[in-house]
């Protein structure tokens, strides 16, 4: 099996003071676990608060965007070296509400992917299909392209170092799960594109949360897939019981 890695995406919530909170109760809750891989990624401002509370454990943590540049003229940007600077191992790439609401291509997913596994980072690409798409029967041909794009000319050392999040974006924030069924079906023909890419021995390291709508109750049937080595989770990773009980999945 490979080594699971589950994610909490804050997205736009939390202060300070709820950052803290949160972490202590992430601290108190895993911090004896060693098999799997733990991330947290805040707002970027809130990094370093998260960085001190979560300092000797081994929950990692990460940024939920950045751009592709190193530095320079870029307002409100955020570059590949300052996330490595703020000590962060990982950085969300391509989430649908960035792809959606800010109008990131594939395009540009592909030069943020690169940037950040240049500075050493361990960028979390994230794909997926509409409703609509999925409607009209074109989700594979949807899922498909934006790995293909996102990863083209990608390279890397080690097949762990590089996450793909699939999340349908009609199961974003909506209650609405996948059924393991249809997850795996797409998590396999993930890897199936993963594997025209990489070759098999590489695409078969490679680790492909799931996200959207995971919760304690239905985290175990999802790891319980053959292709599901992880969770993307927004909403509930705001709780630290909730995001425990998830990080702590027995499948
Ligand atoms: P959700 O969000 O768990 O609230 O559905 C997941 C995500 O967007 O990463």
């Amino acid at each position: 099996m490979r080594r699971p890695i589950l994610a909490a995406n804050w997205k736009m919530n939390n202060l300070t003071a709820d950052a803290k909170k949160l972490c202590a109760g992430l601290k108190e809750e895993l911090s004896g676990l060693r098999d799997r891989d733990i991330v947290v990624c805040p707002p970027s401002i809130l990094i370093s608060t998260v960085k001190d509370a979560l300092a000797g454990t081994l929950i990692g943590f990460g940024a939920q965007n950045m751009y592709y540049k190193q530095s320079g003229a870029f307002t409100g940007e955020l570059s590949p070296d300052m996330l490595v600077d703020a000590q962060c191992r990982y950085v969300i790439i391509g989430h649908s509400e960035r792809r959606q609401l800010f109008a990131e291509t594939d395009a540009l997913v592909n030069l943020k992917v690169k940037a950040a596994l240049e500075v050493g980072l361990t960028p979390i690409m994230c794909v997926g299909e509409t409703k609509d798409e999925r409607k009209a029967g074109k989700e594979k041909d949807i899922v498909g392209g934006q790995i293909r794009a996102g990863l083209k000319d990608v390279k890397f050392e080690s097949p762990l170092g590089l996450v793909i999040a699939y999340e349908p974006i009609w199961a974003i924030g909506t209650g609405e799960t996948a059924t393991p069924q249809d997850a795996q079906d797409m998590h396999a023909y993930i890897r199936s594109v993963l594997t025209e890419i990489y070759g098999e021995e590489t695409a078969g390291l490679m680790r492909i949360q799931y996200g959207g709508s995971v919760k304690p109750d239905n985290i175990d049937e999802l790891m319980a897939c053959e292709d599901i080595d992880g969770a993307l989770v927004g909403g509930a990773s705001l709780e630290a019981k909730s995001f425990a009980r998830i990080v702590r999945f027995s499948a």
